[in-house]
């Protein structure tokens, strides 16, 4: 929190940092003076977006007791997949325009291994069935019928995951059936988390039931490595929520590791990322998209179109949600 704080300090300090002169500014000699006096956060670290602070507290559990950053995202995620009051993510997530909850999730670790679920029904928690493919097949992705049979080949139950509320409101949205999702509401939910254990090691993961009252086979960002999450263990990790259609075109969560590894903190990262999505999309005022980051060091930060969007962090000091900075004042 201290250093997240100076360095917002030291950015509105230095001026416009937007576009291509941001790693210039954030590696010019007076940032430079200032960033190392910063002492790297202590370790471990773990963030998610919005407030999914039960879920930061599974998580912490894992990484305090010496626990791994791949271990701890997996459990950490999995609270909110099988929370039935919470409407964008797993069980009780809101089903596209067919009746169908349908889910998608990924996690990716330090070294570059990853697994994905796209068009996965019936599961309650498909970050798991995620890590499965990750581990135990050649492949990063399966989707459909396919990762729903690779599933019951690796004893994940079959479950109903429409409940009776969702399809109560579903049935509501049917006598309309306009296609219009909500900023912060209908496409607020989707938890990317990302922690970094006490050995140093980075791992994300990223699960959600998708837009609400969505095109059936409709996948977002959230599984897509690159874009709904990215971790290079040498630089860092991002994650991202939001419409994703938006954080696809832009290859979100990777454009912000990438600003990391140029030497920009996770805020300004996450600016740079969402400044690429303003650029390219021209209805962006109506749309939410937000970024969050975890570096190497244990620094993190975020940043959204619009306003309404935190993040929850649980590092050494206790656990506390931060508002995010955004682009639309
Ligand atoms: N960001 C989640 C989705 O668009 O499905």
């Amino acid at each position: 929190m201290k250093s997240r704080r100076k360095f917002i300090r030291n950015s509105l300090a230095g001026g416009a940092l937007l576009g291509t002169a941001i790693h210039l500014e954030a590696c010019s000699t007076s940032d430079q003076a200032e960033t190392t006096e910063e002492k790297p956060s202590e370790l471990p670290v773990v963030v998610s977006t919005w407030n999914n602070v039960k879920a930061n507290e599974v998580a912490w559990g894992v990484l305090d007791s010496g626990g791994s950053a791949l271990d701890a995202v997996e459990a950490g995620v999995k609270v909110p997949e099988a929370d039935v009051n919470d409407r964008s993510v797993g069980y009780g997530g809101r089903p596209d325009r067919d009746g169908n909850v349908t889910l998608d999730a990924c996690i990716m670790d330090h070294g570059s291994n990853c697994g994905s679920v796209a068009f996965l029904q019936h599961i309650k928690h498909p970050i798991s069935v995620a890590r499965k493919v990750m581990e135990d097949t050649p492949h990063v992705m399966l989707v459909g019928n396919g990762a729903f049979q690779f599933a019951l080949e690796n004893g994940f139950e079959k479950e109903d995951l429409l409940t009776d509320k969702s399809r109560e409101e579903w049935e509501k949205w049917l006598q309309t059936s306009e296609y219009k999702p909500v900023i912060n509401i209908e496409m607020h939910d989707t938890i990317g988390m990302l922690a970094i254990d006490q050995a140093g090691k980075l791992s994300g993961a990223c699960t959600t039931s998708g837009a609400a009252y969505k095109m059936q086979g409709r996948v977002g960002d959230s599984p897509i490595i690159g874009a709904g999450l990215f971790v290079d263990g040498d630089i860092g990790a991002a994650t991202a929520t939001g419409l994703g259609e938006a954080v696809i075109k832009v290859a979100g969560s990777h454009l912000v590791v990438e600003m990391m590894r140029q030497g920009l903190h996770p805020v300004e990262a996450c600016k740079a990322a969402v400044e690429r999505v303003i650029n390219k999309e021209p209805d962006h005022k109506n749309l939410q998209v937000g970024f969050l980051a975890l570096n190497k060091h244990g620094e993190y930060g975020g940043y959204a179109i619009q306003k309404g969007y935190s993040y929850a962090v649980y590092e050494r000091n206790g656990p506390h949600t931060d508002d995010s900075e955004f682009a639309l004042k």
